[in-house]
C-alpha cells in the first residue's frame, strides 16, 4: 500500500497528533507533490489549548500536561472524523474511517516526557488497531515547515522549492532559538542557537517581571505597541560577536537580567517602555544575526518560524530586511505559528518520501536538529 505509493503524484491522507506541551493537536491533511513540489491541504486542524489549567502555575506543570491529553485526544479523533459532510468527496471519510488514512504522524520530540508519550501511545495505538503506517516527526522540523501550510481549510499551497532554497532559517520558540543554513528540506547545517533562555522563555519571564498574564509573548507584543521603544537601551547580548563560535549563537539571559535590574532600579517605571525597548533589543539580534548568515552563505530566502514568529513586529522587520538584500520571506500564517499537528503531518510527508517508517515510535533521543542529519 503506502510503501508502493510513495510517489509524488499520490495524495497521501495524514492524521497528525502533537502533545510535546501544553497544546493537544490534531491534524488531518492531505499531501503531493513529493519533496520538490510539495502541496498541503489541511482538511481538519484542532488544536485544544490548556493555557487556563497552566496559567495558576505560572508555566506548564508536565502531568496536568498529560492528564489532559489523555483526556482531550480521543475527544479530537471523534471531531477530526466526524467531518464528513465538510470534506471533499476525495477526502471523505466514512464512518469509522480510520481505513482511508494513509499514514499516522505523532511527535517525537523535543518535549516535556510525559506529554510526549501520551501522543506517541495514543497514535501507536491506531497504528496497530488499523494497520496504518506511522512516523515519528521532530517538533522543531514541524515549526520549520510550518510555512508550507495554507492560509485557510480546504485551500492547497503549492511550494516552488526553487524559490526557497538556499535558505536560512530561524526557529523562535518557548524552548528554542536555533539558526541554520538549509540546502533543502532535508539537508541543512545547524549555524547557532541560544546558550541559555530561548527567545520565547526571554519573552515569558519579562512578562512575568512586569506581571502581566502567562503566557507572556503575546501580552508583551500587546503593551509594547504602547511604548516607546528607544526609552530604555537595553543590551544586544552577542550581536557583534563575530568570533567562530559565537558569531550565530544567541544569549537572552542577560538581557532578562538587565530588564530586572532596570524595574528594581526605577520603581515608577512605564511597563510599556519596558516592554517595547526589550522586545526591540531582542529583535535586533535575532534580524542582525539572520541576516548576516543569509549575506554570508548566499541564501536566497528566509524562513521564520516557532511561537515568536507570530510577533507581528518581529515578522515586519525581517520581512524588511530581507527585501532589502533582495531575499524571499516565508513565516508562517498566523494559525501555525504556535503548536499545532497539521505542522507535524508536513514533517511526516517528508520522511514518508524518504521512506522512514518505524514500526514502534519512540521518544526521539537526539531531537535538538543536530544530529541525523543529512548535511
Ligand atoms: O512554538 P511555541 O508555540 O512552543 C514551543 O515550541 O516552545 O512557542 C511558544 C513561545 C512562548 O514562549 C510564547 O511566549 C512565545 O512563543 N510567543 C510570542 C508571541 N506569541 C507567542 N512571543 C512574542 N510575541 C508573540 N506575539
Ligand atoms: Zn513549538
Amino acid at each position: 500500500m503506502l510503501q508502493n505509493n510513495r510517489n509524488a503524484s499520490y495524495t497521501m491522507l495524514i492524521l497528525a497528533i502533537e502533545t510535546s506541551c501544553d497544546e493537544t493537536g490534531m491534524s488531518l491533511l492531505q499531501a503531493s507533490g513529493g519533496v520538490t513540489k510539495p502541496k498541503f491541504k489541511v482538511i481538519e486542524n484542532f488544536v485544544s489549548s490548556q493555557i487556563k489549567i497552566h496559567a495558576p502555575f505560572g508555566g506548564v506543570v508536565p502531568n496536568l500536561a498529560k492528564r489532559e491529553h489523555l483526556k482531550n485526544l480521543p475527544i479530537l479523533l471523534k471531531r477530526v472524523m466526524s467531518h464528513e459532510s465538510r470534506v471533499p468527496p476525495k477526502a471523505r471519510l466514512a464512518k469509522g474511517g480510520m481505513s482511508q488514512v494513509d499514514l499516522i504522524a505523532v511527535t517525537v520530540g523535543p518535549g516535556l516526557e510525559p506529554a510526549l508519550w501520551t501522543g506517541i501511545n495514543f497514535a501507536q495505538k491506531l497504528s496497530d488497531a488499523y494497520k496504518i503506517p506511522i512516523v515519528g516527526a521532530n517538533h522543531l522540523e514541524g515549526h520549520l515547515y510550518s510555512f508550507l501550510l495554507p492560509k485557510k481549510r480546504f485551500m492547497i499551497h503549492e511550494s516552488r522549492v526553487k524559490t526557497v532554497f538556499p535558505a536560512i532559517a530561524l526557529i523562535v520558540s518557548g524552548g528554542h532559538t536555533i539558526l541554520l543554513n538549509m540546502k533543502s528540506f532535508s539537508r541543512w547545517k545547524r549555524l547557532g542557537e541560544t546558550r541559555d533562555d530561548a527567545a520565547g522563555e526571554a519573552f515569558d519571564k519579562v512578562a512575568r517581571l512586569l506581571e502581566l498574564p502567562y503566557p507572556g509573548g503575546k501580552e508583551i507584543e500587546k503593551i509594547a505597541n504602547r511604548g516607546n521603544a528607544n526609552s530604555i537601551v537595553f543590551p544586544r547580548p552577542m550581536m557583534h560577536d563575530n568570533s567562530p563560535a559565537g558569531a550565530y549563537d544567541f544569549s537572552f539571559s542577560g538581557l532578562k537580567t538587565s530588564v530586572l535590574y532596570y524595574i528594581k532600579n526605577n520603581p515608577n517605571f512605564n511597563k510599556a517602555d519596558v516592554a517595547a525597548s526589550f522586545q526591540k533589543a531582542a529583535f535586533d539580534v535575532l534580524v542582525w544575526k539572520t541576516i548576516k548568515a543569509a549575506r554570508e552563505y548566499g541564501a536566497c530566502s528566509i524562513l521564520l518560524s516557532g511561537g515568536v514568529a507570530a510577533n507581528k513586529l518581529l515578522r515586519k522587520r525581517m520581512k524588511y530586511e530581507s527585501k532589502k538584500f533582495g531575499l524571499n520571506f516565508f513565516v508562517p500564517h498566523f494559525t501555525y505559528n504556535l503548536d499545532n499537528a497539521a505542522m507535524i503531518g508536513v514533517t511526516a510527508y517528508f520522511k514518508a518520501q524518504k521512506g522512514e517508517f518505524t514500526k514502534a515510535v519512540t521518544i526521539d533521543r537526539y531531537p535538538n536538529l543536530k544530529l541525523g542529519l543529512d548535511n
